[in-house]
């Protein structure tokens, strides 16, 4: 059989988005041309690799065979890469990171500090839900990953290397703002804002409730944090969220942590990846980076675990040799 790399690769993407269109957009090529290669690649192969019922395609069996073929050789490669940039050193690579929408709020700012001192690194950010993540870590999409909860039901290294404070907000004229040790029953009476089914925070949030034998009264669920704040600030309902996500709004005191029993809640961020996976040089670089800061914490910089300082993150990274 004769096919070539970018048939495997244009055929990768497709199934992977599970359509031609996003692979194209991806690829930044058009759909047609997408659709022409993968055509060619089926009557090489002989068999159809996708069916198309109503709007949706679906991988057939020859085509799940070959999507995991795709996967070895993609591995493959990354690990060729990896030699390579192990002989260079950390002057070259690729990282390429996955975290929870919530982490969106500080990892960029962890990234600065490390691609100025390995400007030749090429990273790359994948943000999405904690269900997401999840099915891409499953896939083996990406070099490292960043989650509040580490997975269960696949093996994998986790390290946690920040404080996730979870906080229950109110709008600053709420009737509960400014009282001590609220109950969480008299919280659980209160209309609430919930992320979306799949969020991290939302499963920290039912948890919580679940464990004191309390169900929230959800008013409304909205897919962003941004959304939630939007929401509570708008007097629809009280919502957690990590105080990621809120320091300016908290600061500029438009939206009010209440003091309930129980909160904050107080969890970790952590960094994970497969455990059958070997790190190139670039994301080990990387991961020691972020657990590095927690050290830095445990030698007392204050305020680290919650909100790094650029100073104290950049003493937290080797230098190039
Ligand atoms: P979320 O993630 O953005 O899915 O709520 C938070 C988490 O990883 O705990």
């Amino acid at each position: 059989m004769h096919f070539s790399w970018r048939q495997l690769s244009l055929f990768e993407a497709v199934a992977r988005h599970r359509s031609y269109t996003r692979a194209a957009e991806e690829l930044h090529l058009t759909q047609p041309a997408v659709s022409i290669q993968v055509k060619q690649l089926e009557d090489t192969i002989g068999l159809p690799l996708f069916e198309q019922i109503g709007k949706r395609i679906y991988l057939t069996e020859a085509g799940e065979d070959l999507r995991v073929v795709c996967r070895e050789i993609l591995d493959a490669i990354g690990r060729f890469e990896m030699s390579i940039a192990e002989r260079k050193g950390l002057r070259r690579g690729r990282l390429q990171l996955a975290a929870t929408t919530t982490a969106k709020y500080f990892v960029p700012r962890l990234l600065g500090p490390f691609c100025e001192r390995y400007p030749g690194v090429d990273v790359a950010l994948k943000v999405t839900n904690q269900e997401r993540l999840l099915e891409r870590l499953h896939e083996n999409l990406d070099d490292l990953y960043i989650i509040g909860r580490p997975p269960q039901g696949i093996s994998v290294v986790a390290e946690p290397f920040l404080e996730n404070r979870l906080v229950l907000l109110a709008y600053p004229d709420h009737p509960l703002v400014g009282q001590c040790n609220i109950l969480p029953e008299r919280v659980a009476e209160e209309p609430f804002l919930m992320r979306e089914q799949g969020s991290g925070t939302r499963a920290a949030t039912e948890w919580f409730f679940r464990e004191l034998g309390l169900a929230p009264r959800i008013r409304m669920e909205l897919g962003s944090n941004e959304a939630i704040k939007q929401g509570v600030m708008g007097k629809l309902g009280l919502a957690v969220l990590s105080q990621n996500t809120v320091t300016l709004e908290c600061e500029t005191r438009r939206l009010e942590s209440l003091d309930v029993n129980g909160f904050p809640l107080i969890r970790q961020w952590h960094i994970v990846h497969r455990s059958d996976k070997t790190l190139s040089i670039v994301a080990q670089a990387f991961r020691d980076y972020l657990t590095g800061l927690q050290l830095s914490n445990e030698k007392g910089n204050a305020g680290i675990v919650s909100d790094p300082e650029p100073a104290v993150v950049a003493s937290a990274l080797p230098k190039l040799t």
